[in-house]
């Protein structure tokens, strides 16, 4: 029997969340409301090099949900699935923006059902402020001195503005 059976309705939400954004958030807030645990899974995405280490982005995500129930954070570097089967649960939460996101998240939710037909990714339609936000861009923004305030959550504005300091962010 899975943990599922057992303990509930749990969703793994992984990405790479360097940093984590406002839109990621909203995801969880409002996956929640339909999981009964979601498990925040900083994973490896081995298309990407990455600003923060792994630690400081589990940080982050920990400091934003501290106290709220039924949110985990863990990391993985490994298969996303195998992830999923260790952990006793069977449904990927992932977030979908505009229309450039579909094939992307289309073939990795073919690809990891075609691992085990057991798991099955559900999507939930970013919030409509968040539908052009990326961590991509607002590394590009904040790096360049830009503003990237409101579309973060607050530790992570700050570590951004402190990262950026010497090269003269607002
Ligand atoms: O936030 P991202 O970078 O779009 O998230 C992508 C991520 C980390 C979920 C994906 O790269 C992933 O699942 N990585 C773990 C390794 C894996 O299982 N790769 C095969 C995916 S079909």
């Amino acid at each position: 029997m899975t943990r599922e059976k057992v303990g509930g309705k749990i969703a793994v939400y992984p990405g790479s969340f360097d940093p984590i954004t406002n839109g990621h958030v909203d995801i969880i807030k409002r996956g929640i409301r339909i999981f009964d645990e979601i498990i925040v899974l900083v994973a490896f995405n081995p298309n990407k090099s990455s600003m923060f280490t792994v630690d400081e982005r589990c940080q982050f995500i920990r400091d934003i949900f501290s106290g709220v129930e039924g949110i985990k954070v863990d990391s993985h570097d490994g298969l996303l699935i195998d992830y999923l089967i260790d952990s006793g649960a069977t449904t990927i939460l992932r977030g979908m923006r505009a229309l450039s996101d579909f094939e992307y998240e289309f073939q990795m939710a073919l690809m990891n059902r075609r691992q085990t037909k057991d798991i099955e990714t559900v999507f939930l339609m970013s919030g409509f402020q968040w539908f052009y936000t990326s961590s991509k861009l607002i590394k590009e923004v904040a790096g360049l001195g830009g503003s990237v305030e409101g579309l973060v959550p607050d530790n992570v504005h700050q570590k951004l503005l402190e990262k950026y300091s010497s090269k003269g962010a607002r």
